[in-house]
């Protein structure tokens, strides 16, 4: 099912997400289905608990098919992750480049990210995750699991002059993907 996603500026994006302590149970199970509905229909690179107006630590992102809007983007495999920690990479550098939000329609700027780092967590049924992540990949975990800790990308942006439009930022251009 679909949900409506909250836009910035609502309370319940701003909490601290509670960690799930039961795994997969039947309502989990809809929660992950219905946001996957959610992200799917906003073409959305991912989505957060928080962005729907529930208050866990469970975010998803990446896709297992190529997106038609962007069939030359950095693929991002399908990733369904419950009380995620990040550790940056000692050796990572920081970089900016474009985000957008679901929650921050039509707006996009470059925000400062690690281009490297190492996530834990746990899948649906209670199975350790552990992976790495570089670049685009590691930009949108870092964005989704941001949405777990209250913090929207207009907080990280560091160069306000790159905060704007989409349709004036990339006028007759192909516009990066929302996260
Ligand atoms: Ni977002």
């Amino acid at each position: 099912m679909v949900h409506e996603i909250l836009k910035m500026g609502d309370a319940r994006l701003l909490r601290e997400a509670k960690l799930i302590t039961e795994f997969n149970t039947k309502a989990l199970h809809t929660l992950i289905a219905d946001m996957v509905d959610t992200m799917t229909a906003a073409q959305g690179a991912g989505l957060a608990a928080p962005q729907i107006g529930v208050d866990l630590q469970l975010v998803i992102f990446g896709s297992d098919e190529v997106n038609p809007r962007y069939p030359d983007a950095e693929k991002v495999p399908r990733t369904i992750l419950l009380n995620p920690v990040i550790t940056p990479d000692p050796l990572s550098d920081i970089e900016e480049d474009w985000e957008g939000c679901l929650s921050v329609p039509g707006l996009r700027a470059k925000v400062p990210r690690y281009t490297k780092i190492h996530y834990k967590g746990y899948d649906p049924y209670g199975n350790v995750i552990e992976s790495l992540a570089t670049n685009f990949h590691a930009r949108v975990v870092q964005h989704e699991c941001d949405h777990l800790h209250g913090v929207l990308y207009p907080m990280r942006i560091r160069d306000f002059s790159t905060f704007g439009f989409n349709e004036v930022l990339f006028a007759g251009m192909e516009m990066p993907i929302d996260d």
